[in-house]
């Protein structure tokens, strides 16, 4: 199985991530990782610590000529920030004035705050919980995210995202019959400094962003992740704990501020007869062009999200999660300060208005882990070559013999 581990404080020296079980002959350059944590930095309404940080990977071990080895891949994500934290971060000595200033003991409401003050013991300095439940920690699952992409990439399996809502202000989610070509959503939401395909509704989510920053609030929204190229049967249905669908939505509540995800349009089909929300199945006649996907039979809706019983159905996986608005606000909501144990106001350390278009990045990350464990459980091998032939021979045994 295919894991990883990430570590590394907000204000430290660096982010660092090591991935074990990954197979060997996978093409993956620094500049690939590069380029995903670069989109993981866009994005409107977010803080100045993205215009200090340029975030780049430097890859310590596992690869060699750019191609993954086969043992453990570490890599680490330096912070420029560092330099201004030296002193306060520093795993030995730091400067007692300067850790002093930087001391916190009014817990974000919203935060991990209090919550992690109390459980590990931080109430004096709520600052060693912050530093690590920050989600400057996703731009390590966002690099780990590069390597499980690359992977997919081999066998014709994309992952893309964009913004459906900010705020109150709503997008048209995305579906075949939307215009939008599934390989377009990705260049055309890279484009938007909202990760928004409507144009008119890019620019009414940036008013609204510009709005919740002159009134020092802030806003969460829902992102979507649309996976291509899935063959059907990944995840299963045998046990609980291999289901797909489970597996995804875990993963996207894992992102912070995510409080909830569905799978197609989970909540909307909730409301709906069942004549109205299951998708036929067709047999694909022999010369007729095929889909995104490899496998005879296919759809002509894809109400279900591109799973059933816990696998894959070979329709695009649609994923929806919600993110809830970020919890450090300038104009501060009440706490209680834990040193005295008066009513204070929270603290404001520098921070996003809106950082959904980065979550929408980093859902992409953290699908593309999870499709790319799936995927080397059904055909893992310890080499590229390996599972490419237990890929083909599973194509050509779920097509009834004839190869793609
Ligand atoms: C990409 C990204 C950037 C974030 N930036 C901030 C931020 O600048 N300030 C903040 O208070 N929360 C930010 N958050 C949200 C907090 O990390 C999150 O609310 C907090 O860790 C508590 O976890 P929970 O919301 O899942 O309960 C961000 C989340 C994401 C995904």
């Amino acid at each position: 199985m295919f894991t990883f581990l990430t570590a590394g404080e907000s204000h430290g020296r660096c982010l660092t991530a090591v991935i074990e079980n990954f197979p060997a002959g996978v093409e993956v350059a620094a500049a690939d990782v590069d380029r995903d944590l670069a989109r993981r930095q866009m994005g409107y309404g977010r803080g100045d610590r993205m215009k200090i940080e340029r975030d780049a990977c430097e890859i310590f071990s596992g690869v060699r000529e750019r191609k993954t080895l086969g043992s453990p891949i570490s890599f680490v994500v330096w912070n420029r920030d560092w330099v201004n934290w030296e002193k306060v971060m520093n795993p030995e000595d730091n400067d007692p004035e300067q850790a002093a200033g930087k001391r916190i003991t009014n817990p974000r409401p919203g935060h991990a705050d209090l919550s992690g003050a109390l459980k590990y013991g931080h109430t004096a300095d709520v600052r060693n919980v912050l530093e690590r439940a920050s989600a400057r920690e996703t731009a390590a699952r966002v690099g780990v995210g590069a390597f499980a992409r690359a992977l997919l990439r081999h066998f014709g399996i994309s992952v893309c995202s964009h913004v459906i809502a900010l705020g109150e202000v709503e997008a048209p989610a995305w579906s075949p019959e939307s215009g939008t070509g599934l390989s377009r959503i990705s260049e055309l939401a890279d484009r938007s400094q909202v990760r928004c395909l409507d144009k008119e509704a890019e620019s009414r989510m940036i008013g609204r962003i510009e709005r919740a920053k002159e009134e020092k609030d802030t806003l969460g929204g829902v992102f979507e992740v649309v996976v291509g190229g899935v063959p059907p049967g990944l995840g299963s249905y045998t046990n609980w704990d291999r289901r797909l669908d489970a597996r995804l939505v875990r993963a996207l509540v894992s992102i912070p501020a995510v409080k909830g995800a569905e799978v197609g349009p989970a909540f909307d089909n909730a409301h709906k007869p069942g004549s109205h929300v299951h998708d036929e199945i067709f047999l694909r006649r022999a010369g007729e062009p095929m889909s995104g996907h490899p496998g005879p039979f296919y759809r002509k809706t894809n109400r279900a999200g591109g799973t059933e019983g816990g696998m894959s159905n070979g329709e695009p996986i649609i994923l929806r999660a919600a993110k809830k608005p970020i919890p450090t606000l300038m104009k501060p909501l009440w706490t209680v300060d834990l040193s005295t144990g008066e009513p204070v106001q929270a603290s404001t350390e520098r921070s996003d208005v809106c950082s959904l278009p980065a979550a929408s990045v980093v859902g992409e990350a953290v699908v593309a882990i999870e499709i790319a464990r799936a995927f080397l459980e059904s055909f893992g091998g310890s080499n590229l070559l390996d599972i490419d032939a237990n890929y083909r021979h599973y194509l050509k045994r779920i097509s009834g013999g004839h190869e793609r």
